[in-house]
């Protein structure tokens, strides 16, 4: 290639490339305006229509502008688009994704999945057969979405004669529909896919139209802002350690969703509030930076050490932060086989987090045909839209849709798969927690004993209680000596006494197991519970005890007193904490220390 070649090339490269997503209704013509527009633009690779329109007389049968896009894909399956097709093409202005969303309601699943975005929207009604379910579905999930760059086409208008009447009457009808849901299009055209009529020109067979064509409104779509301006959030995908002895470095690693962070900047975990500043932004295998924005995957070094967690929502501690919390409402759109039910145990994933939700409350369900709501559905069924009241097992970060998409869309999985998606509206107050609702049917759930606790404290003259023992670290040896020993002590003063906690398996940060350790916490604080409910007093041991944990641990320890002690210095901030113990005192001092506290609080009675 000469240099003259690739400045021209160079002249030519428009500068942005924009996702467009095209929807509608089964058989309004979807596939066929891109194969137009691919052809128009003059984004086909060389002699592909000529070859295509060979292949059908070849056939003999009649060429089809959709055929156009399996040709490209070589995918020619009963005429009918499998997936989300994806195709590019170019305009003056710049290039164009376009992503072909079936007439199937799949699209939603990518969208909300983010597996593909789109900026702005072409929606297709036939003229002929007006407005369809599937008109007013892709409608309605397209404001759901938040895309509010519409334009409707109304389609193959050369079957309606090119009449007025027919369009301005769909107009009518589907504007209002619009109205309704709180969109509103940029525009209505009345256009003939097929005969490429006011695609990328204007045609003289449709004179009572003024406007712009197809393409004028897709060049004048507005890109989105960009995403570095906006506040910095970046999902904890990992949390390596530097594997030197000795080295107590960590890296925390994800892609920056949206903002930009510095060397230097303060930084907040949240949920877990923990602050810490950027001591150094590592490529992999590239140079430092001093700087990272939108889009990149990378690394950071912090300047003290804190123990963030993967899923937690990295963020700069000057920037407008997150919200944080159990509950939320959110709009769902449910594709699972089985419908979405209250109180089943279903998973969130949201950026990097990953935790077990239940739908409390289903506040609304809307069929989206009438745009009726009904307030008295018990369950979501497959392609209801419905406003749900959602509540994770623990507290995690979101932030509302409207304000942040990246970190405002969340998908529900049901076992294995991929269920429902929805956009967050906003966080909710709550006055019942999870836990609450689990302690209050638990006894449904769990037999304990029927001898009252009066009887079971008279005769064994000492009262039911649980001392949970933690320390700030996650493998401390030390602790669990120190809680065996305390165990013995108190069993040799006669006192009926249990340890349990979590075991070896919760040691390495990050195995497997981590991910359910909640419901270890669950099983803990159950068994601390018919403990009590024998009488007994129960030595729970559970390093790096987390707030929320000693949260739930409280609640589900019912009929008895809780007691947090911690084993050295107590950095887990929002633990309530009853003792602290000196770890470089002796353990006969620190058992002392316990023993002191049980007394105090009259827990023996003898
Ligand atoms: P799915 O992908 O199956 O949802 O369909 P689609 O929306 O992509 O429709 P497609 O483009 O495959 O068109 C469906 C049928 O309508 C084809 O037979 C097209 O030839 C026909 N069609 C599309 N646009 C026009 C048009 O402007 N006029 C006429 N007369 N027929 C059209
Ligand atoms: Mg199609």
């Amino acid at each position: 290639m000469n240099t003259e070649q690739t400045k021209n090339i160079k002249n030519e490269m428009p500068r942005d490339q924009m996702n467009l997503v095209i929807v509608g209704h089964v058989d309004h013509g979807k596939s066929t305006l891109i194969g137009r527009l691919l052809a128009d633009t003059g984004s086909l690779p060389k002699g592909k229509l000529e070859h295509v329109k060979q292949m059908c007389k070849r056939n003999a049968k009649p060429f089809e502008y959709a055929f156009l896009l399996d040709a490209l894909k070589d995918e020619q399956r009963q005429g009918i688009t499998i997936d989300a097709a994806r195709c590019f093409f170019k305009t003056k202005k710049r290039y164009y994704l376009i992503l072909d969303a079936p007439g199937h309601i799949e699209f939603l699943k990518n969208m909300i999945t983010g597996a593909s975005r789109a900026e702005a929207a072409l929606l297709v009604i036939d003229a002929d057969e007006g407005v369809q379910e599937n008109s007013k579905r892709h409608g309605y999930m397209l404001s759901l979405l938040g895309i509010k760059q519409v334009v409707v086409l109304i389609n193959k208008m050369d079957l309606v004669d090119y009449r007025q009447s027919v369009f301005t009457d769909i107009r009518g009808k589907y504007s209002r529909f619009l109205k309704n849901i709180g969109l509103k299009p940029l525009n209505f055209v009345p256009v003939s896919a097929k005969e490429g009529v006011n695609i990328t020109k204007i045609d003289s067979c449709i004179p009572w139209y003024q406007g712009p064509s197809v393409l004028e409104h897709i060049d004048g779509f507005a890109a989105q802002a960009s995403k570095d301006q906006q506040p910095f959030r970046l999902p904890v995908q990992d949390v390596y350690k530097f594997t030197e002895k000795g080295d107590s470095r960590r890296i925390i690693a994800g892609t920056v969703q949206t903002g930009t962070v510095n060397v230097g900047d303060e930084v907040i975990f949240l949920p877990s509030e923990k602050r810490s500043s950027i001591k150094s932004i590592e490529g992999f295998n590239l140079p430092r930076k001093n700087s990272v924005s939108a889009g990149y995957a990378t690394g950071f070094t912090l300047a003290e050490q804190v123990f963030a967690q993967r899923g937690e929502i990295m963020c700069r501690a000057n920037d407008v932060l997150p919200l944080t919390g159990t509950t939320f409402k959110a709009n769902v759109f449910w594709l699972g086989k089985s419908p979405l039910v209250p109180n089943k145990r279903y998973t969130l994933k949201l950026a990097a987090t990953q935790v077990p939700v239940y739908v409390k409350k289903i506040e609304s369900v809307l069929d989206v045909g009438t745009l009726n709501n009904s307030q008295a559905k018990t369950q979501i069924e497959r392609h209801d839209v419905a406003e749900c009241i959602f509540q994770t097992l623990t507290p995690i970060a979101f932030d509302r849709s409207a304000d942040m998409e990246e970190t405002g869309r969340f998908v529900i999985v049901d076992r294995y798969d991929i269920s429902g998606g929805g956009i967050i509206a906003d966080a909710v107050d709550s006055e019942r927690d999870y836990v609450d609702d689990y302690v209050k049917h638990r006894s449904r759930l769990i037999k304990t004993s029927i001898i009252p606790t009066n009887m079971r404290i008279a005769q064994y003259k000492q009262k039911p209680a649980m001392i949970a023992l933690t320390s700030s670290q996650l493998q401390d040896k030390a602790l669990h000596d120190f809680a065996h020993a305390l165990e013995r002590n108190f069993f040799q003063r006669g006192l009926y006494v249990s340890l349990s906690g979590l075991g070896d398996g919760f040691l390495i940060e990050n195995s497997h197991y981590t991910d359910s350790r909640e419901e270890y916490i669950y099983k803990l604080g159950n068994l601390a519970y018919v403990f009590a409910r024998s009488g007994l007093m129960s030595i729970m041991v559970i390093p790096q005890l987390r707030g929320h944990e000693a949260y739930a641990l409280k609640k589900l320890a019912t009929d008895q007193e809780v007691l947090f002690v911690t084993y050295g210095e107590n950095k887990l901030n929002t633990v309530p904490v009853d003792c602290e113990l000196d770890r470089h005192q002796s353990k006969e001092q620190l058992i002392e220390a316990v023993t002191r506290l049980i007394y105090k609080r009259k827990l023996v009675l003898r």
